[in-house]
């Protein structure tokens, strides 16, 4: 579903009373290049904004009411909520928690308790539980808007830290990547961010005659805060057995050598699967942004094969479906590389595919991936685009 900016007004109009100076944002999804898991590990990324995402349309309120209408969700009406940060609630279950939170992180981080409520409205046009980033976007958008309409004079990196704190606040203890290709994405470049430092470099992603293609396999995931949170302290349990040896504050601070040399400290063995899977992660974004900035995609294709497996074998966060859809595209002619991108445990799969072999590639693909599993998966071409900014004026 595709709904126009014009039409997004009508429906702000309808729903809310107050329409003085509204104000249109919108802050995209993401897909991973490369990078999986290393971000809460102080190491390397390599995500891409894409051009679906969050839309908001916010207006101020003279009094501190807050008001949130989401075209996602209509059952739900519309939400009230107050400025007042004492009243956040933290046992919402609905996608409020997200702004809420931000509103919460502000507060916390900044010292800024916002002087007015508003009226909001958002629209996703992201599939939903893709694993594409969309409440990092809707976050994301929420941080953007109130630094843009009370003057809070924040930048976007921070914006970023700010939007993960609320995803952190909402249950996930995720790391930054997300929030910060959402706030700081470039059209046609990817972000290379060292995510402990969170220094970050561009790189233009020419694919000449390849496109990168999105798999999603519609096997519904929720970034719930078990599984994730789950793999957070595996590697915390390798990191603390590598540090009898090594003067290290993550594992992606740590060497594939260096790995090879102390890994015998790990004695937890899931601990040990779970550090490898960083430690050669890590090498692997280093290598493919190497390898994109000369322009050699072959070999960055193969990458991703070798990133999927180790998601598959040593993270354990892939699953059947991303599995089908994976080795069925690398079988097509055509393909220079493909893996699973995100959190895992469903989602989305990525492929570098020929560019005018497209259309055969995704009737292959996805012939094979429905006979397997009954479910028909969807394919969307990743347009490469900026990050989080304000749209217009309504
Ligand atoms: C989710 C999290 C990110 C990152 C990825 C896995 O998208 O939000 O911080 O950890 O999973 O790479």
């Amino acid at each position: 579903m595709n709904i126009s900016i014009e039409s997004l007004r009508e429906k702000f109009n309808q729903i809310f009373e107050n329409k003085n100076d509204t104000k249109i944002f919108f802050a995209p999804g993401r897909v991973n290049l490369i990078g999986e898991y290393t971000d809460f590990n102080g190491g390397y990324v390599f995500p891409v904004a894409l051009d679906i995402g969050t839309y908001l349309l916010i207006s101020k309120r003279n009094d501190h009411k807050v008001n949130f209408y989401s075209i996602n969700f209509e059952d739900s009406g519309k939400i009230e909520k107050s400025t007042d940060i004492k009243k956040i609630d933290k046992n919402t279950t609905d996608w409020t928690l997200y702004p809420m939170g931000v509103i919460h992180s502000l507060y916390e981080m900044e010292s800024v308790t916002l002087p007015h409520g508003f009226d909001a409205l958002v629209y996703g046009n992201i599939p939903n539980s893709a694993g594409l980033s969309s409440s990092a976007s809707v976050s994301v958008a929420f941080a953007y808007a109130f630094n843009e309409m009370y003057n809070l004079n924040i930048d976007k990196v921070r914006i970023a830290l700010i939007a993960q704190k609320a995803e952190h606040y909402a249950g996930t203890l995720c790391g930054i990547m997300d929030q910060f290709i959402s706030a700081m994405g470039k059209k046609d470049h990817g972000v290379l961010l060292n995510c402990d430092t969170l220094e970050y470099k561009y790189a233009p992603v020419k694919l000449e005659n390849y496109s990168l293609i999105i798999m999603n396999s519609n096997k519904k995931r929720a970034l719930n805060e078990s599984k994730y949170n789950e793999r957070r302290a595996e590697c915390d349990k390798g990191l603390l057995g590598l540090k009898k040896e090594l003067n290290a504050d993550y594992l992606g601070h740590i060497t594939e050598n260096e790995f090879e040399k102390y890994s015998h400290l790990i004695e937890d063995n899931i601990a040990l699967k779970r550090s490898r899977h960083v430690i050669t992660e890590n090498a692997r974004v280093l290598k493919a942004f190497e390898l994109l900035s000369n322009g050699d995609i072959k070999e960055f294709g193969k990458l991703l094969n070798d990133s999927h497996t180790s998601l598959k074998n040593d993270f354990e966060v892939s699953c059947r479906e991303l599995d089908i859809l994976t080795s069925a595209a690398r079988e097509f002619d055509g393909v220079l590389g493909s893996r699973m991108t995100g959190a895992g445990f469903g989602g989305c799969a990525i492929a570098i595919v020929l560019s005018d072999r497209e259309k055969e590639f995704t009737k292959y693909v996805g012939d094979i991936y429905t006979k397997e599993t009954g479910i028909v998966p969807e394919f969307i071409k990743a347009v490469i685009s900026d990050g989080v900014s304000k749209l217009s004026k309504a």
